[in-house]
């Protein structure tokens, strides 16, 4: 009679286990009674970059990376894009279910009513060089947040979280709108409550001199949706930093900026940088062909940037719905002239056997610098976007480790491959 256990039998010692299996997994520390001799430290699992280890059990995001399918807290990816709104989706997240009318209220009052930054941090943003990296400034505000709320660290207080969070999602647009003014040299432009969370954004970033800044409605619609898009992943690379360092009781600002580090990097949140870099340097879509070959001949070091995930094996559901996000922007502003190259890029890339084989199709990143970059925003700013809704979903992850009596401080093992004991020499005997 099948029975929800697996049988492992050690050849070592030709001793039997039966251990559980539950919702799919053994657990990793049931392999430790395998042992080969008293004193044995037991079996372990080797799982570098974590390709079959599921590190805890959540409730936020489901996806199913052979299907293409995404859901936040069960609701499909694309209902969430056409109906509702960063906001809205953000609770979602963060409460585990859609808000009543007065709940989104106030969620969206108390959100609006943190935007505002402590002055001095306009003097550290100033400290930064003019080419810094908005990135690298972003990271650095928003961990140096920690040194103005020191109630921050009540990480167990429920009113202390829900604080943090009202002021981590109010402020991150405000951070990241800084940074961009001071990489450009304009003066900071405040935020503004009678707009909405995205329109607000717009108006920090591009405000010039007129008194009252009028978002263009599709540009703020089309932020929205993609910050939708964006707000969370389950376990990937920063969501995965975000509770590691959260594991050992930092308050929730040192693990954003944590995130936001892992995030930085070209093959997470940086790619859709590094995409418009890609298409740029392609140049026009006659040079695509060449490109192509030189990646499949390049076997993985040089990279179709915006191509591949490891959990999608099919169409990133984002990148569908970011395309049509796309063409209504282009309307707007003008078609990116790089879309044709992107286009050429993705039809040779689907009918070729190198990413047929890979299972290598676009990803979030792979439209959307096309469209920040149409909305007058420069490439080094793409990350920032990103790490802007990303952090409902952090927050959220965040707090359900907290609250998870299974979790404990993140510390994996290693095995060992360095050299074995051996006597210090002194300097004079060394070859
Ligand atoms: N271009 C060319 N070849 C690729 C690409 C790519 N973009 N991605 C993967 N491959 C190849 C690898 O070389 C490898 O080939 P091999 O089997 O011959 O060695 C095979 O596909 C499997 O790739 P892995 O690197 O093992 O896949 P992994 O799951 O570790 O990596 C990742 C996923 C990091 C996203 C990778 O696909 C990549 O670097 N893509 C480009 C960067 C990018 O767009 N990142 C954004 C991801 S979405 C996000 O983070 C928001």
């Amino acid at each position: 009679m099948a029975s929800n256990t697996l049988t492992i039998i050690d050849n070592r010692t030709g001793k039997k286990y039966e251990i559980p299996v539950n919702n799919g997994a053994i657990n990793a520390s049931d392999l430790r009674q395998i042992t080969v001799s008293e004193g044995d430290f037991g079996l372990m699992s080797y799982d570098p970059a974590f390709m079959n280890t599921a590190s805890c059990q959540s409730k936020i995001t489901y996806i199913d990376g052979d299907k293409g399918i995404l859901r936040y807290r069960g609701y499909p990816i694309e209902q969430l894009a056409e109906k509702s709104n960063y906001l809205e989706t953000a609770y979602l997240i963060l409460h585990g279910g859609l808000p009543t009318k007065p709940q989104l209220e106030e969620w969206s009052y108390n959100i609006t009513h943190h935007t505002i930054l402590h002055e001095n941090v306009k003097k550290f943003i100033d400290g930064f060089h003019h080419d810094a990296h908005p990135m690298g400034m972003l990271v650095s505000a928003v961990g140096a947040l920690s040194t103005f709320y020191a109630d921050a660290k009540n990480i167990f207080d429920p009113e202390s979280r829900k604080k943090q969070t009202y002021r981590l999602i109010g402020k991150m647009p405000t951070l990241a709108a800084f940074v961009y003014r001071h990489s450009t040299g304009m003066p900071y432009a405040y935020p503004d409550n009678d707009l909405s969370y995205t329109g607000n954004l717009l108006n920090m970033l591009f405000k010039m001199t007129e008194l009252k800044y009028k978002p263009q409605p599709v540009l703020e619609k089309a932020l929205d949706v993609l910050f939708i898009l964006h707000a969370d992943h389950e376990q990937n690379c920063s969501t995965n930093a975000m509770r590691g360092v959260g594991s050992s009781h930092s308050d929730p600002y040192c693990a954003v900026a944590a995130a936001a580090a892992a995030l930085y990097g070209p093959l997470h949140g940086g790619a859709n940088e590094a995409v418009l870099r890609m298409l740029m340097e392609i140049g026009s879509k006659d040079k695509v062909p060449e490109f192509i070959k030189r990646v499949k001949e390049g076997r993985g070091k040089v990279m179709l940037m915006g191509f591949g995930h490891r959990v999608y094996k099919n169409y990133d559901p984002r990148a569908r719905i970011i395309k049509q996000v796309a063409d209504s922007v282009f309307e707007v502003k003008g078609r990116n002239p790089l879309l044709d190259i992107a286009l050429e890029l993705e039809r040779i890339a689907l009918e070729d056997d190198y990413f047929i084989k890979r299972k290598l199709y676009p990803n979030v990143d792979f439209y959307s610098g096309l469209i920040y970059q149409s909305m007058g925003l420069p490439m080094d700013m793409f990350p920032v976007l990103f790490a802007i809704p990303r952090t409902s979903g952090w927050i959220s992850q965040w707090e359900e480790m907290l609250l998870d009596p299974e979790q404990k401080i993140a510390r994996p093992r290693q095995i060992y491959k360095g050299a074995d004991k051996r006597d210090y020499v002194p300097m004079d005997k060394r070859k």
